[in-house]
């Protein structure tokens, strides 16, 4: 189980010379990535008076996020990934930066966020820290706005007698994570999760998941409690994913935006 005190010190000793860009690969490149990956998924948020980046790293998804912001916060566990990110935009004056305790958004005012991003990193956070941040969430986005947040599927995949896994997991996905849990977080949190991709990596099973969330508007007692009791988020399975980018599948990526944008 990667705890938060495993992720530091996985993070921590990280060799991070290409600065990430290495895990781009099998996108091409990390302009592929974000142009053909990221970028159409995120376009109906961006761009945004308050952006905030959840585990940033060296800044590979960031570079794309500071032009579409007007105002960004990037939050990391690892002291050196903060650093590299305040060298790496130094000259950019629009952007908070924090170091946190791999769980807290504390440092961040109430209602502030427009759009909230992670990627390639809280697919590694066990469920008890999902459940920090989207309770979090729930507060520090303003109402109305929204978030994708990229964490593990794996325990979708446990068998209910035994309680092991039934998939193998060689990405270091965290195994008690999954996107029913993540609905249920969210609407605790009073988030409304709308959309779920669940995506495959590297392998046939969907390990992953893309959740797409917004905040409620203040709305009479009897329809928020409808809308509760309704688990209405629009679920994808999409076994392409891979595929879409790899080979530009431009119609099924505008499908996809066009998915996200009922959020
Ligand atoms: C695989 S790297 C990905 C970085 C970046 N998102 C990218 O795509 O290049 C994982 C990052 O997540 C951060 N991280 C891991 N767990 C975290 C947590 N619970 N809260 C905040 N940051 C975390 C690590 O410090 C590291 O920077």
């Amino acid at each position: 189980m990667p705890s938060v005190e495993d992720n530091r010190d996985r993070w921590a000793n990280y060799d991070w010379s290409d600065k990430g860009d290495e895990w781009s690969g099998g996108f091409g490149s990390t302009e592929a990535l974000w142009s053909w990956l990221l970028q159409p998924r995120v376009s109906p948020f961006l761009p945004s008076a308050h952006t905030l980046e959840i585990a940033p790293g060296f800044g590979r998804a960031t570079q794309f996020l500071v032009p579409a912001s007007e105002k960004l916060t990037v939050v990391d566990l690892v002291p050196a990934c903060i650093a590299a990110c305040q060298e790496r935009f130094a000259e950019h004056d629009h952007i908070d930066y924090h170091v946190n305790d791999g769980r807290s958004l504390d440092m961040i005012e109430d209602g502030s966020i427009d759009f909230v991003f992670s990627w390639d990193s809280l697919i590694h956070a066990e469920d008890d820290v999902v459940e920090s941040y989207v309770t979090q969430l729930g507060r520090k986005l303003r109402p109305g706005g929204a978030g994708v947040l990229h964490h593990s599927n794996v325990d979708e995949y446990r068998d209910p007698e035994s309680g092991e896994l039934t998939i193998g997991n060689e990405h270091w996905r965290a195994p008690t994570m999954s996107a029913a849990k993540f609905r249920r977080y969210a609407r605790a949190a009073g988030l409304r999760c709308v959309v779920q991709e669940l995506i495959p990596w590297g392998g046939p099973d969907f390990s992953d998941c893309l959740s797409v969330f917004r905040r409620e508007v203040r709305r009479p007692l009897r329809r928020r409690i409808e809308r509760r009791l309704r688990d209405d988020t629009t679920v994808v399975r999409n076994s392409r994913f891979f595929e879409q980018v790899q080979q530009r599948r431009a119609t099924e990526i505008r499908e996809l935006t066009e998915i996200y944008r009922r959020c």
